[in-house]
């Protein structure tokens, strides 16, 4: 790699990626790296969170939690807070990274647990795909969930994922010390923008 490519490897946020969206309830703000360990400040001492979320660690300090958090750079990795529009403040935050094929893994929790059932999950899902499947840097999506994260199955199979797989006793658990099954979903992003119907604006990516 030369060193012109070396200076300039940290390309600038992409700017149709960071814009907010907003869906009927929510606006999901895009977050910084001090906005992403605040809205995800609420998982690191939450068992059940960080099982659902498949983490390798029962705890973590405040320094483990900021390096496993990542930096979003606006580019491959990204935090949503989820704020109700009629107030109240984050219940929730969507975390995206994107791999150099393209592929979008996806994961959501919502820690306020008064608006579990309320089809928080669908309603942002749909925002950020629909977000995300149009830009040139997105080919697919994909989910890994615990086989037992029900209301999670639930959601992907609402949304139209197909099923790739159910995974035998693929994660060891560091809070039961037990291996548990998972399933791993997908769903192309040229599928979600047709049974959207999403119009592609190229100017707008
Ligand atoms: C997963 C999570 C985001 C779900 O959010 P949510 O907005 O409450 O989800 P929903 O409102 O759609 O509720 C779950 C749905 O699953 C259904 N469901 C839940 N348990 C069920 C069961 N045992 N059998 C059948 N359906 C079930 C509910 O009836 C509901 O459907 P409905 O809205 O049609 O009634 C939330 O529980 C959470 O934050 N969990 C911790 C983190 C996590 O697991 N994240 C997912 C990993 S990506």
């Amino acid at each position: 790699m030369g060193i012109d490519k070396l200076l300039l490897r940290r390309e600038p946020p992409d700017p149709y990626l960071c814009q907010p969206i907003r869906t009927d309830r929510f606006v999901l703000a895009n977050c910084n790296l001090r906005d992403a360990i605040k809205v995800t400040a609420p998982w690191r001492a939450d068992p059940e969170i960080l099982e659902n979320l498949m983490y390798g660690q029962r705890s973590y300090s405040a320094f483990a939690w900021v390096r496993s958090v990542g930096r979003p750079d606006g580019q491959t990795r990204f935090f949503h807070a989820i704020m109700p529009k009629e107030g109240g403040g984050t219940i929730g935050a969507h975390r995206l990274s994107i791999n150099r094929s393209g592929t979008v893994s996806l994961a959501i929790v919502i820690h306020a647990r008064s608006w579990w059932g309320k089809g928080v999950f669908e309603e942002v899902r749909r925002g950020i795909m629909d977000h995300f499947a149009v830009s040139e840097r997105v080919t697919r999506f994909e989910g890994h969930v615990l086989a037992r994260n029900v209301s999670s199955i639930y959601n992907y199979q609402k949304l139209g994922f197909r099923l790739v797989g159910y995974e035998n006793k693929s994660w060891l658990s560091p809070f039961s010390e037990t291996l548990l099954d998972t399933v791993q979903f997908e769903m192309m992003a040229d599928d979600w923008i047709a049974q959207r119907h999403i119009k592609v604006d190229a100017d707008d990516r």
